[in-house]
């Protein structure tokens, strides 16, 4: 094995000091290797790939389906994208010019922050929130500010909202997440108009990570370029709502002056995404089985949420209903403290059950801890069980 030459370590990119490996993954890694621990920790579905995307993949595999497509996308998947938003969120994008498919929404992310971030420009970010957001900032020489919205429920008000623009003077962007991981907690139509009108009186770029939107339990999902479409860039994909996180299909969809600056980081990143993932996106995005894989997959969620709520809260842990994703934010119970990390280590060595420290979502995430339930019910009734012991100790 060659072992690199050491005077290497001067010519990295300075950027890349400031990320760490993201905590979430090394509780897990530790945590999986716990024999017998069940793990609530993964934020992917637990299902398969609906038949109805993994015969179009196969399709585009046999019809030899192996080539460049444009850098943004099959023609195919950015009308079926411009479709489901359309019908799904009535919100109007132009497939040639507005759409561009990526390498899951993590992608997205990354060339959306990358077309607008100089050294030193801040980025608002509420918290508790996914961590990667804060890392791409940083890797980007930019500087993440959290909003700890934890004394609201997790919704960010407009008025933390103006104080952090008060307080800030380079502020280029705002990255929101609904519904969020890692609380479940979503916005309606009004606090996104709140939100959005105050927005609308400055220049920030909103990036609106809507990777769970199809996933809301009672309502429907809004999304804040309904009001203010013109600053917003919308990232989604098919990672949650077709249960195809391996196949990495994410999009994003702006006005054109936008996405032709975000476009061209993307299409000098990736060239374009893979033929096979995107053509088993097509169907989940813009046909009635696809739709109907979808809403089956939400069925069980909902179910395994309104379990898992209720079992924590008889637990005492202090638990919102959340109203999307596949999250529950619980609040550990008083008589265990408030050291989040310390009781899910705990929890994982000796009651062998895996969640991750809500800490690791940024400030305000002290004290919860992150259970998901993208697993089966039988897991989620084992795990409690094992929390139940582990507090009756
Ligand atoms: C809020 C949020 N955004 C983006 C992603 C990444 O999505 P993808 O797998 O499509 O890259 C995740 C994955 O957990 C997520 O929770």
């Amino acid at each position: 094995m060659p072992q690199m030459n050491a005077n290497l370590n001067h010519q990295f990119n300075t950027n890349l000091s400031r990320v760490q490996p993201t905590p979430i993954r090394v509780f897990d890694n530790n945590a999986s290797k716990i024999p017998g621990i069940v793990k609530l920790t993964l934020g992917e579905p637990d299902f398969n790939v609906p038949d109805v995307a993994k015969k179009a993949a196969i399709q585009s595999i046999n019809d030899n389906d192996s080539h460049y497509s444009a850098g943004s996308g099959t023609p195919q998947l950015r009308q079926a994208i411009a479709n489901y938003l359309q019908n799904r969120y009535d919100l109007t994008y132009d497939a040639d010019s507005e759409i561009a498919v990526t390498i899951g929404a993590t992608e997205a992310i990354y060339a959306s922050l990358f077309a607008i971030i100089n050294k030193g420009d801040q980025v608002l970010i509420p918290t508790p929130t996914f961590p990667l957001y804060e890392a791409i900032v940083n890797l980007l020489g930019g500087e993440a500010i959290n909003i700890d919205t934890s004394d609201n429920d997790f919704v960010l008000s407009p008025d933390a909202l103006k104080k952090a623009l008060a307080d800030h003077d380079h502020v280029k962007a705002i990255v929101l997440n609904y519904p969020s991981n890692p609380t479940g907690v979503t916005y309606s139509a009004d606090q996104l108009k709140a939100i959005a009108d105050v927005l609308a009186d400055t220049d920030l770029v909103v990036i609106a990570d809507e990777i769970y939107s199809e996933l809301i339990y009672g309502g429907h999902h809004t999304s804040i370029a309904k009001f203010i479409p013109g600053q917003t860039i919308v990232l989604n994909g098919a990672s949650k709502s077709g249960a195809m996180t391996g196949y990495r299909i994410g999009f994003m969809a702006a006005p054109a002056e936008l996405m032709k600056r975000i476009g061209m980081v993307h299409s000098i990143m990736i060239t374009s995404p893979s033929d096979p993932a995107m053509a088993a996106a097509v169907p989940i995005f813009d046909s009635d089985d696809g739709h109907q894989a979808t809403l089956d997959m939400k069925a069980a969620y909902e179910a395994r949420r309104d379990f898992l709520v209720a079992a924590l809260q008889k637990l005492d842990f202090t638990v919102t209903t959340p109203r999307g994703a596949f999250y529950v934010f619980a609040k550990i119970p008083a008589d265990q403290g408030t050291d989040d990390v310390k009781f899910a280590t705990k929890l994982a060595q000796e009651g062998k059950v895996a969640v991750i420290p809500g800490s690791y979502f940024g400030d305000g995430g002290e004290g919860y801890l992150r259970l998901s339930y993208a697993t089966s019910m039988d897991n989620l009734k084992l795990a409690v069980d094992r929390i139940k012991d582990l507090l009756n100790k």
